[in-house]
């Protein structure tokens, strides 16, 4: 299943975001895609609004990774845009917040796509003639059950 939702403003993409992040389970492993400026962050800000975060969801460039507490879920906030090489990734720790019952969410996975796991949402963003549109699908029963909760 994929579902399209139009975004015509910052806001809406960030609505979709927060529904993710409401709905998220442990574990939960999101692969976010779009050009630069397509909206990653803005989502990625939903998503921590949607878990309650108490951190500021920015861009986390330079730093790859930021982990964000005081939500239902540890949330960890990632964007490979910048990384060199997949062996750099094991080094970010990932796994160990996945492995605490927390969920990741990774701004240009599709640079290294051999770190996602076999079952995770994909969301793609592109940009339309009214805003964005929002692609969402699921490469396993997980990331499935979780889109039918949107
Ligand atoms: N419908 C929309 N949804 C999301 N963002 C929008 C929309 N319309 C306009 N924008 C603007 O587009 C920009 C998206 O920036 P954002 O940092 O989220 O992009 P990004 O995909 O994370 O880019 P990068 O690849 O550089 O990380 C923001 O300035 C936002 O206000
Ligand atoms: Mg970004």
């Amino acid at each position: 299943m994929a579902m399209i939702v139009r975004c015509p403003n910052p806001e809406d993409t960030e609505a979709l975001g927060a529904s993710l992040g409401r709905h998220a389970m442990p574990g939960t492993v999101v692969a976010l895609s779009g050009d630069l400026g397509a909206g990653k962050t803005v989502f990625a800000r939903g998503v921590g609004a949607g878990l309650g975060v108490t951190t500021r969801v920015q861009s986390p460039s330079y730093i790859i990774v930021q982990s964000h507490e005081g939500g239902r879920l540890p949330f960890a906030h990632a964007d490979l845009y910048r990384l060199g090489d997949a062996d750099e990734l094991e080094q970010l720790g990932l796994d160990d917040v996945l492995d605490a019952g927390g969920m990741v969410l990774i701004e240009w996975a599709e640079r290294f796509p051999e770190v996602l796991p076999t079952d995770h949402v994909v969301c793609v963003i592109r940009e339309v003639a009214d805003g964005r549109a929002v692609e969402l699908s699921a490469t396993g029963p997980s990331a499935q059950q979780l889109l039918e909760k949107l």
